[in-house]
């Protein structure tokens, strides 16, 4: 079996598309920002980073910010577990990536952009800086970018430490100050109030890589792949238990069905839509389909065969969450270890059904009551496996004790 969790594994109509170096930066400048953003209107383009955020939104927001000093963020954590197809943008296609933070710095008004790099990536730092240094040479980054006056915009590459919740954006801009990694309070917002309080774009590699082909080829053309709540096509890192793990561009709107077949899963249980931070979807939703109104995720698919326990599953991204919690905030901090208290209490059998009634009401005041996406989202594993793989659990840690 061929491993290709480094590459494309499968090309498709928009990111993996041709593009020719500098074709979109040159676009927007012919039709000026207003149209730059008109476009991405018309496009539908949400943020690939998880949230979903429309992208014309936050670009229209950091543009009409009034300060001469503004920031354009490229998100590169990648710290989401499954999630690879950054890396392989970054990589394979990084005219896409920093032509679409050009273009992003000129219809915000940033002279500045700042890549942050996923510790972990310090390998392709030199690659990246070399790409950079070359779009210099040919005008395409620097002062005067393709001999416009007053077009000065330029990318620096800084990196991550490893935490996790440093890909949130406030704590990623927090980083970025030198402070530790620690979510923000919101409101102000980023857009407002961001990198040294400047209004600051956070986007995601993903998102950024969209823009060049949707201002070269029109927010109508985007607009139509895709589902009519979910435009255009999305990158899915695939891992686990399939023959062809990689990185795939499919259009939104796939079933779970259809995207086992195209990597070639047999016998397939259960797959983890969105990271350890997703939902767990059983072989009975498996007609489901992958879209922000449906199965939404920043791109982590992991597939789990028949002879995966989910409790171990489990266990591993509850681990997770109590290394990754900041601290900062109770329901994150407490409770994720109370939920990883539950799994292995359930594992002993040590459990009665109240107990983890309990459990999964308080991972619901997690979803409510924590301060950053981290601790609202971290439940939602142990929610859904703990609902999906009822049977599969009792059946091994047997009926719990009685209260
Ligand atoms: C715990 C946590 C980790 C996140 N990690 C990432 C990440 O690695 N990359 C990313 O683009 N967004 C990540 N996000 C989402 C960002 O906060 C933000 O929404 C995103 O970078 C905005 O870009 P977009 O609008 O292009 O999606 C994370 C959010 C949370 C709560
Ligand atoms: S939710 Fe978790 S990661 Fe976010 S601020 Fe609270 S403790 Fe920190």
């Amino acid at each position: 079996m061929e491993l290709q969790v480094n590459k494309t594994a499968r090309k498709g109509m928009v990111l993996f598309s041709t593009y020719k170096r500098g074709e979109a930066i040159k676009r927007a400048l012919d039709i000026g920002r207003e149209n730059v953003l008109f476009e991405l209107k018309t496009s539908k383009l949400k943020g690939r980073g998880g949230a979903g955020f429309p992208t014309a939104t936050k670009w229209m927001l950091t543009a009409a910010a009034k300060s001469d000093d503004k920031y354009l963020v490229c998100n590169a954590d990648e710290g989401e577990p499954g999630t690879f197809k950054d890396r392989v943008l970054l990589l394979e296609y990084p005219a896409l990536v920093f032509d679409g933070m050009v273009i992003g710095g000129y219809t915000i008004g940033a002279k500045n952009g700042i890549v942050y790099l996923r510790g972990e990536y310090e390998y392709m730092k030199q690659t990246l800086e070399e790409y950079l240094e070359q779009m210099r040479k040919d005008k395409l980054l620097g002062k005067k970018i393709l001999g416009v006056e007053g077009f000065n915009f330029d990318i620096k590459i800084r990196l991550g430490a490893g935490a996790y919740v440093c890909g949130e954006e406030t704590a990623l801009i927090e980083s970025l100050e030198g402070n530790r990694g620690e979510s923000r309070n919101r409101p102000p917002y980023p857009v407002n109030t961001g990198f040294f309080g400047r209004p600051t774009s956070v986007n995601n590699v993903e998102t950024l890589a969209a823009v060049p082909h949707i201002v070269a080829k029109g927010g109508e053309w985007y607009m139509k792949i895709g589902t009519d709540k979910s435009s255009g096509s999305k990158l899915f890192s695939v891992s686990g238990d399939c023959n062809k793990p990689g990185v795939y561009e499919l259009p939104w709107g796939t079933s779970i069905k259809d995207l086992l077949k195209i990597v070639d899963a047999e016998d397939t249980k259960a797959v983890q839509v969105g990271g350890a931070s997703g939902i767990c979807i059983p072989e009975s939703q498996f007609s489901r389909t992958l879209a922000y109104e449906d199965a939404a995720t920043g791109g982590s698919i992991m597939i789990f065969n028949k002879k995966r326990d989910m409790l171990h599953v489990l266990k591993n991204f509850m681990d997770f969450f109590v290394e990754e919690s900041c601290g900062q905030c109770t329901p994150c901090r407490i409770g994720n270890v109370k939920l990883l208290e539950g799994v292995e209490k359930i594992e002993k059998g040590e459990f009665t059904f109240d107990y983890i009634n309990n459990l999964k009401e308080l991972g619901k005041t997690m979803q409510i009551a924590s301060k950053c996406g981290l601790g609202q989202s971290s439940p939602n594993s142990f929610i859904t496996i703990l609902e999906n793989f009822k049977d599969e659990i009792l059946n091994k840690c047997g009926n719990g004790v009685t209260a």
